[in-house]
């Protein structure tokens, strides 16, 4: 289990590097993200999430083999003009959810944790999931889509609520 960093955390709002080495220490770092996605059971999570400033992120539909995913070094090709509307919750921002507005389908190529380069086309919760994690590698979170207010409410919720639980900032 790796440890989960939080809104408030400046690894989250830092852009990552690109991965360079295909080493057995990235696969190692790839197992430990599944295994901590599973049991913060969560559908995503990117390297910054746990502390890994580079750009990679997994992710787990909980549907069997087929649906888990490593995305390394990941470019988002294409995006459907078609948006639509979903409740988005972060493990990094644990127990609050918004809706947010973003494009239905993406088409992405990346490379797996062997170095080999993939395309994926994606829609449904594969696409809403590869955008948000994809945020992440920039800094961003989905609370970054929503208008100012709403925004604010959710920080002032984070922490609030990290100031009861007594978590000190990790950086
Ligand atoms: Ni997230």
């Amino acid at each position: 289990m790796l440890d989960i960093y939080t809104l408030g955390d400046d690894v989250l709002r830092t852009p990552t590097e690109e991965v360079t080495v295909f080493d057995s220490a990235l696969r190692m770092l790839v197992d430990a993200m599944f295994d901590t996605l599973v049991e913060a059971d969560g559908v995503g999570l990117a390297g910054p999430q746990v502390g890994v400033s580079k750009r990679i992120f997994v992710v787990d539909l909980r549907k069997g083999e087929g649906s888990k995913y490593v995305f390394i070094n990941p470019v988002i090709t294409e995006t459907s003009v078609e948006e639509g509307v979903y409740e988005e919750g972060c493990l990094s921002i644990p127990g609050l959810y918004h809706d947010v507005v973003r494009p239905l389908r993406v088409k992405v190529q990346a490379q797996d944790a062997d170095g080999k380069y993939f395309n994926v086309d994606a829609d449904g919760l594969l696409a809403r999931v590869i955008q948000h994690e994809n945020d992440h590698l920039y800094g961003k979170l989905y609370i970054d889509h929503l208008d100012e207010k709403e925004k604010e409410k959710l920080e002032k919720l984070h922490f609030k609520r990290q100031k009861k639980s007594g978590k000190r900032k990790q950086n």
